[in-house]
């Protein structure tokens, strides 16, 4: 594996971290405590090309590699957790799917200003009875000629109450299991489609978290992806992809947690010495770094892999499970080294602490992913 990045990687590593400094920054303890969505700042992450980072600029991609994703994931999720998984869903779960499974029109009509960061998206696949066990939806799509009926509830989506096109997954023939699962396109506004309740949430909190109501909502033929019955083998696919979104986004959260923890244990004095120099301390960083840097070639490993067009449901997965793992305990001894200051809000590590634990559940618990790996390993 060559460990060198090129200078274009670390030309977005730059960009991106120096965006996260100066625009994020600054006001992410307010929005954390507001719920606000940085609607600002996403919409300077889409001129910049964050929005739709590997997509062909053919269809108003940045036309990056993925390595550059994870650099650049790192970075916003070092400083805001929330702007991260804005990121990381319209990246990894709605440009993705739509650039390899959609269709010409499709992807001239709903990726190009998607991935242009215009417009942002959302991937509703979690039902109220169905997260983990995800071939079980009881969202319906009726067939009926030229266009399906859409009826049911979605819940916990991301920028649910922000996206201008969602992708849906819905059964359209339970007969036959997840083969008669579909993926549509739906827009923001179409007759019956009602944005449900904003959930109150433990971290993540300038993110847009809403229940989705379907009731009678007519989805043209034209919106459907793939061929009929595709939707579980499209949802599947695209969470592969999006479980290196997340595993980066943890990565960061870990890393931003460190990089406090570090500074501050070099400048705060305890027993007549700086207490990093107390071993106690020094032990937890030595620790910490390991963990983040394992963490981070597990990213880079899936990355690599994925633009090699191999499959990365095993590393994805890998990469996601422990990352996310790094995240928790990272931030949770982030805390504990600032002591009292770590418990109030202004030291940042508090919040990365409530953000992390939200990476061990969305886009595939840590349990799934566990089946994931074992299915792979064991075949
Ligand atoms: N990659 C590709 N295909 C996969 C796959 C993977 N990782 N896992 C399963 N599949 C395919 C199988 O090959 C099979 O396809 P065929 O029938 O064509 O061969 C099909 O999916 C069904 O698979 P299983 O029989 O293994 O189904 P299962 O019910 O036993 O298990 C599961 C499937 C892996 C547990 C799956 O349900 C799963 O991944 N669940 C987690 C769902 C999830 O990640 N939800 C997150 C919600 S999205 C979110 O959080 C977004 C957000 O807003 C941040």
């Amino acid at each position: 594996m060559d460990f060198n990045l090129s200078e274009e990687q670390l030309m977005i590593q730059q960009a991106a971290r120096d965006f996260a400094q100066n625009e994020l920054l600054p006001e992410v303890i307010e929005r954390d405590r507001d719920q606000k969505f940085p609607t600002e700042q996403v919409k300077k992450m889409g001129e910049m090309g964050l929005l739709g980072m590997m997509v062909d600029p053919q269809y108003g991609g940045a036309g990056m590699d993925s390595v550059s994703y994870v650099l650049a994931m790192e970075e916003i999720a070092k400083i805001d957790a929330s702007a991260a998984v804005v990121m990381s869903v319209n990246n990894s779960l709605v440009c993705a799917g739509l650039e390899k499974f959609a269709s010409e029109e499709q992807k001239v009509k709903y990726l190009t200003p998607l991935a242009s960061g215009k417009v942002i998206g959302a991937f509703a696949l979690s039902e109220p009875e169905a997260g983990s066990d995800a071939t079980s939806q009881k969202t319906t799509a009726e067939d009926k000629g030229d266009y399906y009926l859409l009826n049911g509830i979605k819940n916990w989506i991301t920028n649910g109450g922000t996206a201008s096109y969602y992708i849906v997954i819905a059964q359209t023939d339970p007969e036959k299991k997840h083969k008669g699962i579909n993926a549509f396109i739906v827009e923001r506004g179409w007759e019956g489609f009602e944005i449900g309740v904003k959930e109150d949430k433990l971290g993540i909190r300038g993110s847009d978290t809403h229940s989705l109501i379907f009731n009678n909502v007519k989805v043209p033929k034209e919106n459907r992806i793939g061929e009929d019955g595709f939707g579980f083998n499209f949802a599947m696919a695209v969470l592969n992809g999006g479980r290196i979104g997340i595993a980066s986004q943890a990565l960061g959260i870990a890393s931003g947690a460190y990089e406090l923890a570090l500074k501050y244990a070099k400048t705060r004095k305890a027993f007549k010495t700086e207490i990093i120099n107390h071993q106690a301390i020094a032990f937890k960083l030595a620790d910490m770094a390991t963990q983040i840097t394992a963490a981070r070639m597990l990213c880079f490993k899936a990355a690599f892999e994925k633009d090699a067009g191999k499959d990365i449901s095993e590393s994805g997965a890998m990469a996601k499970l422990y990352a996310s793992q790094v995240a928790m305990d990272t931030t949770i001894e982030a805390v504990q080294i600032h002591g009292g200051y770590g418990y109030v809000k202004e030291y940042h590590v508090e919040r990365m602490m409530r953000d992390a634990k939200i990476t061990q559940i969305y886009e595939g618990t840590s349990e799934i992913q566990r089946i994931v790996i074992s299915r792979s390993i064991a075949k």
